[in-house]
């Protein structure tokens, strides 16, 4: 492949940071067994801190960020795929050390890639991307460790983000009771419809407190905020109930007693999505393409934008203002 391509590039040399689509050529790209035409990328909050000078995601410069990618392979060097196979590929180096998805064409390893599941289009696997693989994780590892929807209610945190919308979506469908945890009163009707039965005040839930133990609440849940909430979580677990702990955006510190732990026996589950084991990944991705597969995918939970919109995009993400997930379309 000789032509050049577009790539949204970001560069940091001395003081001065840029970003920008810039045209690429496939010597440009990083060395890997598959090269792939990308259809779709996404937006998660780890591409926001990859597209700011500060961010502390990027490991060398010039980049290209786009944790997510899904797309047509076009050149293999390795036997697992071939030409026209309908593949994917997030985590792992993709748009942190490795160029990623914002880029027409992308070269990964082959380690790193997914076949596309039956049952989910480019656009589809992009609208749930790395925030709808963590949910899946999240709620894998919580039945894993006991959770049932007979337990009791489950609380999922940053509801409107990517990761809590999908997680909403996955867990309601699965029978749960759901109740979402917010910050956005206008986004009320939105997570009723991804099926929240009930909804609770971020301040509720990140209120701070010296009490170690509260009433016990909470079968499960599913937390991507971290930092307060997090301490509010283990506070008002039920006895023997668990926490997955996916991220931070409320911040990475809290505070925290053993008496939930010794006393109520509740398990605080760590989800790192990034080096999941590969079996593990592609059972999750048939989950996704199918019971898990959230009902308002592309209608509600996600939006489309192109290339040129990224830098708003990211933008967003950064200030916690995006509802449910953006895909981006790359060709
Ligand atoms: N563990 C892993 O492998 C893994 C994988 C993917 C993502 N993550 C992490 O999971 C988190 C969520 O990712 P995402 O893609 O869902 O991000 P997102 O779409 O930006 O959603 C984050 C949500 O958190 C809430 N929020 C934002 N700022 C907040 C604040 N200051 N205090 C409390 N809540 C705040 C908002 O929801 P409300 O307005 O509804 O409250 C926001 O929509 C991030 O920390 C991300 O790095 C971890």
């Amino acid at each position: 492949m000789s032509a050049s391509f577009r790539a949204f590039v970001v560069n940091k040399t001395g003081d001065s940071f840029t970003s920008g689509l810039k045209e690429l050529t496939a010597a440009d790209l990083p060395a890997g067994e598959v090269l792939i035409k990308v259809a779709y990328s996404s937006v998660n909050y780890k591409d926001g801190l990859a597209s700011i000078p500060e961010g502390k995601i990027v490991r060398s410069y010039p980049f290209v960020p786009g944790v997510d990618l899904s797309g047509v392979v076009v050149e293999s060097g390795d036997p697992r795929f071939k030409p026209g196979d309908e593949v994917l590929a997030t985590s792992y180096e993709i748009g942190v050390s490795h160029y990623g998805g914002y880029s027409e064409y992308a070269r990964v390893k082959a380690d790193w890639v997914v076949p596309l599941p039956a049952g989910l289009t480019f656009k589809e696997a992009m609208a749930l991307g790395t925030a709808g693989f963590t949910a899946a994780l999240a709620v894998h590892q919580l039945e894993k460790n006991g959770l049932k929807p007979q337990n009791g209610p489950v609380l999922v945190t940053g509801a409107s983000g990517g990761l809590g919308s999908i997680a909403i979506s996955i867990l309601s469908s699965l029978g749960y009771t759901v109740s979402a945890s917010t910050g956005k009163s206008s986004e009320h009707d939105y997570l009723q419809k991804l099926g929240a039965s009930d909804l609770l005040d971020r301040q509720e839930t990140s209120a701070e407190s010296n009490r170690p133990l509260e009433k016990e609440r909470w079968a499960g849940s599913v937390d991507s905020v971290g930092g307060s909430t997090l301490a509010y979580l283990i506070r008002t677990t039920r006895y023997a109930g668990s926490i997955a702990s996916c991220g931070n955006t409320g911040g990475p510190n809290f505070s925290t007693t053993v008496f939930p732990f010794i006393l109520r026996g509740i398990n605080l589950l760590g989800i790192e999505s990034v080096n999941c084991p590969m079996e593990l990944r592609r059972e999750l991705w048939q989950h996704l393409a199918s019971d898990y597969k959230p009902r308002h995918l592309l209608d509600t939970i996600a939006h489309e934008v192109s290339l040129e919109d990224l830098p708003q995009a990211l933008a967003n993400v950064l200030k916690g203002g995006t509802r449910g997930r953006t895909i981006v379309k790359v060709s």
